[in-house]
Parts: C-alpha cells; structure tokens; sequence
C-alpha cells in the first residue's frame, strides 16, 4: 500500500471505510504524474485491457474494446436518490436514498477483491478557481485512471488544494469483477448484466455510486455525473448553471469577439460545432468545451462560462476532415480510443472518417473486419479521449478561472420538419421556452432506440440532478439575478431540416457559420430579421449565403413559419409539460398561451 500522500480528515476516513467494504488487494493514491499514466498504460498493455497504437503515426495512444454489454451510459439504470421522490422528478429515476445505499452496499462489498483500488483527486474548473469543484473517484479501473487524467485536471495538486478541511465530491465507482486468487483477468471486466449496473446520484449529500460499468459517462464520475447531475443540484442552490453546453468563441473579421454557448442533445454535432472551421471568410472560430459549461453572473453583470473539463470524449464514427477535421487534429496524439476499428498498420479507423476505407481491419469486437462483411467496424457510439489543450483551435481563455462572458445561447436538436434554420427569442423568458421545448431524433449515446423524437429540454433530460420543472424555473430565475439588458440574446437553430424528398437542406458543418454571424449580427444590433408568430427570424437577405448555390425555394423552406407544423409541435411540448404538474412554471404556461394565441391569428 503506498502512503497516504492527503491530509484532508473526510478524505482519508471515507477511503478507508471504502477500503473495508471493497477488500481491494492494493490502494494506489494517483499523484497525475506523465510516470504513473505510462506505468498504468503498459499495465493495461499487459492485461489486453490497452493495444498499443503505432508509435510513428499515433504516437502515445491506445486503443481499447469494451465488453459487448458497456457500450454506453446506461439512462434506465441511472438514479436520482433524493430523499423525497418528488424532487427528483418525472423524468428521473428515484429510488429511496437508504434503501438504495444498502443495496448497493452488498454490491459494493468485496466487489473490488484482488484489484487494486485506484483514489483519483481531481478537479472540475482550473484548480484554484473559485468556481472549481473538487471531487474524489475512488475506482477499481486502471482505464478509468487513465482517462480522468485526461478529461479532468487530477493528481497530487487536488490533494494539496484540498488541504485538511476542504470539500469533495465522493464519487465511488467499481466495475463490479472481483478476482478470486489466481484467477484470470479479462481485458473489459464489468457486470454483463444490464440490471446490475447502478449509476446513482444522492443529490443532497452531493455523493456518485456507480456500479458494474467501465464506460464512459457511467464511469467517469466528473463528467456527467459530478459536471452535470450533482452540479446541477449545487447550481440551483448556489445560484448559478450547470448545463450541458459546448463553448466558443467566434471573431468578426472587424476583431470582436462573441462567445456563445449551445446546447444540442447527445450526438447532435456539438463536438464538431465547438471546433468548427467557419466557411465565411474573415471569420474565426476557437473552442473552449464541447460538452459542459458552468454559468455564473460576473461582476460586470454579464454571465459567465467556464468549461469544467480538460478533455474531449467525443464520439468517434463521422468524426472526419469534412465534419471536424480540428477534432482529427486533436486525436493524433496521447489519445485513448474506445470500441474503434484497428486497421493492420497499427493505427484506428471508424465509420465516415473521410480516408480511405481499409481493405481490412480488426472490429470494435476484435473480430476480422472486411467492407464487404456488413457489420460496423466501429460502434456506433466509440469514443476518442484526447486532452483539450491539444486541439488547434483552442481559445486562449479556455481556462480563464473566472471564465468567458457570453454573448448569445443556441438551443437546437435533429429536427428534419418545422423548426426553421434559426429562431431568435423575444426575450429571457421566450428563450427559456424555446429551451424547454428542445427535442431530437435519438441517436446512439444512451442505449435505446435511433430515429425517434425525444424532448429534451435545454438537452438536460439525462443530466438533471432534480426536477425538471424546478429545473425551468431555476432558469427563468436568472433573468432577476441581473440587469436583464446584460442576458445573453437566445437562439433555436436547426441544422438537420429536410425537404419532402428526405434531403437535407442546409449543408451544415462549416457553413454553419453563415448563421453563427447573423446571430452575432443580431447580438450587435445591426442583423435584420422580421417578428414571427414563433419568434425573430432571419429577414429574407440577411443570411450570408453567397456561394453556396441554393435554391431561394430551399431558402425559403428553412425560415418559413409552418402554422400547422407547430401547432403540432405546440400540441406535443403542451403534452410532455403535462407531466411536471404544479411545478411548471407560470412564466413558461405564459410562453406556451401567448405562441398558441399568435399561431391562432398567423
Ligand atoms: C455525451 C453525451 O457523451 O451527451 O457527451 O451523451
Ligand atoms: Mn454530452
């Protein structure tokens, strides 16, 4: 056992309750250092938990295949444990927080025999801001270490930060495998069944339980579960944001600066929006995060935006040159890769990378791979895990302490009928209704099914710590926090619009850009746009779409105002609102009349 480099009372006792209750055959305190994460990568390379990718083209990566039952976060087995039901809330599982803490506590017990039990300090937001949290994942996964040290900023200096009194978030994970003596090790131990993986939130004791999976969001406790579930709940108490939102940062070709924060449901492009490469000239883009933004009101009044992360975990297929060639940039080096192809040169490959496909390759299962063979040589939802300050176009203020001010919030979703390109909101409280009423067709993120709409609100749905109306109304709430002037303008954008005949009508990716400017246009005061029955939409010319050849009946198609269409649409969130009861707010029923009436008379 090595020695307990913490001094932090709350610290060392939980450990060593954990330690009781775990019975781990080692406890190893990561200090972070560039050693411990080579040691534990040629650990893994020894196990067949990590290959070695070839060092001359991907130097200091690995690549590893999960169990074919931990491909993703696993939303049905995620709980919300607050002590009363109703405060989790209708679109979060509950289970009683004793009840559920003495079930796990049998899980728990033993589960981590013959591994050795990992304790990574780490903490979300540049070490030392006040904004920062500090959490502690106790894990029995040496891939887990290695991917933390990626995605958060871990190691001896936490521990220091957090000196003899300061607070955590305990966040306790164990893939559930423990090994009997001389038993043999698998590359990918979890518990294969889907019913005994646990992720669990105790919002008032801010504490994470996860149990059975080494996946991703499901095991890498900062990210979703502490950045998003548990600091949702800190932010609504504090007074602040919790959301999930990438953040840029775009400069006009006269040098201002416009930061924005968008929110898009899981897999909806945000990675690729984050670090896109505008097509209008003159403008640049730089990216600060691509999942999670922490929002507080700043001194001037205005809000603020930090990005919690160090890291990118972003999803791999379609990941190519033409959607995020900055992404491909960022991975090719001191990455992991999760559930991707390995083609016989050593290096990675997925699904629409844009190079050419291999002749042959090895599959996420590890199985011989030919194009002709009809399976995905890479799962739908594989992952890359690179660190941030890698990617070129990272914005110099991505870690800032006191973080960014914004400029303007985008909503949007995979939307192919009704929602027009873009949408600006009258005001705070339109723009909090066009938030509440976001939704996508389902992709691959979260086990389920593809292709259906989904509400989503605020892209929020699987990240809220608590009720989903208080949630709303914690919203609406900002705009008295602060002079409403200094209230980041709202947007709805939807870049996934298609036509009778199934096609797309906007071309996305880098043209997205030509939208990102009216809306900084209208941040400025100097974009036209006409006042809609749903809200302010781009004034025919006031979209930049010189040289992309599109038809003015396709133009006019994505910003006309489909009546019929969003009565529908109205009739579909008024049902989905239904069920927060008494807790929707009034402000938002407002919202909700007052669009009814103005389609009535449109
Ligand atoms: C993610 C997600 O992995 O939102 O970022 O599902
Ligand atoms: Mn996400």
């Amino acid at each position: 056992m090595s020695a307990i480099p913490a001094k932090n009372r709350k610290l060392i006792s939980w450990v060593d309750e954990i330690v009781k209750l775990c019975r781990p055959k080692a406890v190893h305190w990561c200090d972070g250092s560039q050693k411990e994460y080579d040691g534990l990568c040629s650990q893994m390379v020894g196990s067949g938990t990590f290959i070695k990718l070839n060092e001359e083209k991907r130097p200091g990566c690995f690549l590893a295949r999960s169990h074919e039952s931990d491909v993703a976060r696993v939303e049905d087995r995620t709980y919300i444990c607050s002590r009363n039901k109703e405060d989790a809330g209708p679109t979060n599982n509950w289970a009683d927080p004793v009840e559920m803490k003495a079930k796990l506590k049998a899980f728990f017990k033993g589960s981590m025999e013959g591994r050795t039990l990992y304790v990574i300090p780490f903490s979300m937001g540049p070490l030392g801001s006040p904004v920062a949290k500090i959490g502690i994942e106790i894990t029995d996964s040496p891939y887990v270490v290695a991917n933390m040290r990626i995605m958060t900023r871990m190691g001896r200096e936490v521990l220091d930060a957090l000196g003899e009194n300061g607070d955590f978030v305990p966040c306790l994970h164990s893939v559930g495998a423990p090994l009997k003596p001389g038993q043999k090790d698998v590359p990918w131990p979890c518990v294969p069944d889907p019913k005994n993986k646990y992720i669990v939130h105790f919002p008032e004791e801010g504490a994470i339980w996860s149990f059975g999976s080494g996946y991703g969001g499901n095991a890498l406790l900062g990210k979703k579960c502490l950045a998003l579930r548990i600091a949702s709940v800190l932010a609504r108490n504090e007074g602040w944001m919790a959301e999930h939102m990438l953040i840029l940062a775009l400069t006009s070709p006269q040098g201002k600066k416009y930061y924005i924060c968008a929110a898009f449901p899981s897999a909806c492009g945000k990675t690729n929006l984050a670090m896109m490469q505008p097509a209008i000239p003159g403008w640049t883009l730089r990216c600060l995060g691509d999942d999670i933004a922490w929002i507080r009101v700043g001194e001037d009044g205005r809000l603020y935006a930090i990005n919690p992360e160090y890291g990118f975990f972003g999803v791999a297929p379609g990941t190519s040159r033409k959607s995020n060639p900055n992404a491909l940039a960022t991975v090719t080096k001191n990455s992991i890769f999760t559930n991707v192809a390995l083609t016989p040169d050593g290096d990675i490959w997925w699904e629409d990378m844009g190079v050419p496909v291999p002749a042959k390759a090895i599959d996420w299962q590890g199985n011989e791979w030919t194009p002709e063979c009809g399976r995905k040589a890479a799962h739908p939802n594989s992952r890359f895990t690179a660190p941030a300050g890698q990617c070129p176009v990272i914005d110099p203020e991505w870690e800032n302490p006191k973080g960014v001010p914004i400029s303007a919030f985008l909503f949007g979703g995979r939307r192919p009928s009704t929602i027009p390109l873009a949408n600006e909101a009258f005001n705070w409280e339109h723009g909090v209704f066009m938030g509440a009423a976001a939704g996508s067709e389902t992709t691959m993120a979260a086990l389920g099914k593809a292709g259906v709409l989904r509400r989503d609100p605020f892209a929020m749905l699987p990240f809220c710590g608590y009720h989903m109306g208080d949630y709303l109304a914690h919203w609406i709430s900002m705009a008295d926090r602060t002079d409403r002037k200094k209230l980041p303008k709202v947007f709805f954008v939807n870049w996934f619009r298609k036509d009778a005949s199934g096609k797309w009508l906007w071309p996305g990716y880098g043209e997205n850009s030509r939208v990102l400017k009216w809306i900084c246009e209208r941040v400025e005061g100097t974009g036209r746009a006409v006042k809609t029955a749903i809200g302010n939409l781009p004034a025919p010319d006031a979209l930049d779409v010189s040289g992309l050849g599109m038809s003015e009946a396709d133009i006019n198609e994505l910003l006309e105002v489909d009546v019929e269409g969003w009565k529908r649409e109205l009739a579909d969130t008024e049902e989905f609102y239904s069920k927060f009861g008494n807790r929707f707010p009034e402000a938002l029923k407002k919202e909700l009349e007052g669009l009814k009436g103005r389609l009535e008379k449109a």
